[in-house]
């Protein structure tokens, strides 16, 4: 099996999680992981169930963007049944998990922008969408999506060329998708059940946070704000401070860098 190929079985073998991963549902080819695994979460699917495509032909972004995932990217979504107050720390837990999975797996460093892109060398090595279902304060299910650009050259790619980087790229050689995807299973599942138990992850998610300190612009529904990102909340949210001294909290948006 060559360093891209993946399977269910090669995914789960021996996979040292309780049940993340457990069982995994496997596309060569699929429009979206997202689609999929929302219809299988609304079928009850077992928590811990993680929907990988080979390759996506219509990868959603944040936004309503289009996600590029080509063969050589990770494209995985995660069902989890989570209650409602760890659904604002699903986004720092896959952040996380990314960031702590592309060190162990390919030696490189990786930081957060708000709120959840990850960047090797400034540029977008990951990408992050968090789905759910919310019935009054009761989850029906959340769906954590990360598309990770891994074994790509990333030249072959002109539309992205200028923002994103690959784990290849940085490296200067391909690195085994199936150990980085083992990897971040295990990270997720040590991540939730840190949460689950009690425990607070606000702290190293904020600590990894490229963005703070740094004047930014940020781009929230129809609305440009511009100031200092100062801090995050607990909840996740963006705390910008104006050149008047006043602040924002931004919910969810999008963030460019100034400086
Ligand atoms: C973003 O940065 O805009 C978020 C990108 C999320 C991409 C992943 S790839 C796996 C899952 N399936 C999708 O269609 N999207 C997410």
């Amino acid at each position: 099996m060559g360093e891209n190929s993946l399977s269910p079985a090669s995914i789960t073998n021996d996979l040292e999680t309780r049940f993340i991963g457990q069982r995994v549902i496997y596309y060569p080819r699929l429009t979206s992981t997202m689609e999929a695994a929302r219809r299988e979460a609304r079928l009850g699917a077992v928590e811990g169930t993680v929907v990988i495509a080979g390759e996506q032909t219509a990868g959603k972004g944040r936004i309503r963007r289009v996600w590029l995932s080509p063969k050589g990217s990770i494209a995985l979504s995660i069902i989890l049944y989570p209650s409602l107050v760890y659904l604002p720390s699903l986004i720092m837990l896959a952040s996380l998990a990314v960031v702590h999975s592309i060190e162990a797996v390919a030696g490189l460093k990786s930081q957060v922008k708000w709120p959840n892109d990850v960047l090797v060398n400034g540029r977008k090595v990951c990408g992050i969408l968090i789905e759910s279902d919310v019935r009054g304060d009761i989850v029906a299910y959340a769906i954590i999506g990360i598309g990770v650009n891994v074994n790509l050259r990333i030249s072959d790619f002109p539309e992205i060329l200028s923002l994103a980087t690959s784990l290849s790229n940085e490296l200067g050689r391909d690195i085994s998708l199936l150990s980085l995807i083992r990897r971040l299973l295990v990270e997720i599942e040590r991540l939730y059940l840190t949460l689950l138990a009690g425990g607070s992850i606000y702290e190293e998610w904020r600590d990894n946070l490229v963005t703070l300190g740094k004047k930014v612009q940020v781009n929230s529904g129809k609305i440009r704000y511009e100031g200092l990102a100062e801090s995050v909340a607990r909840d996740g949210s963006l705390l910008l401070r104006h050149s008047d001294g006043s602040l924002t909290k931004i919910v969810a948006g999008d963030v460019t860098l100034r400086d």
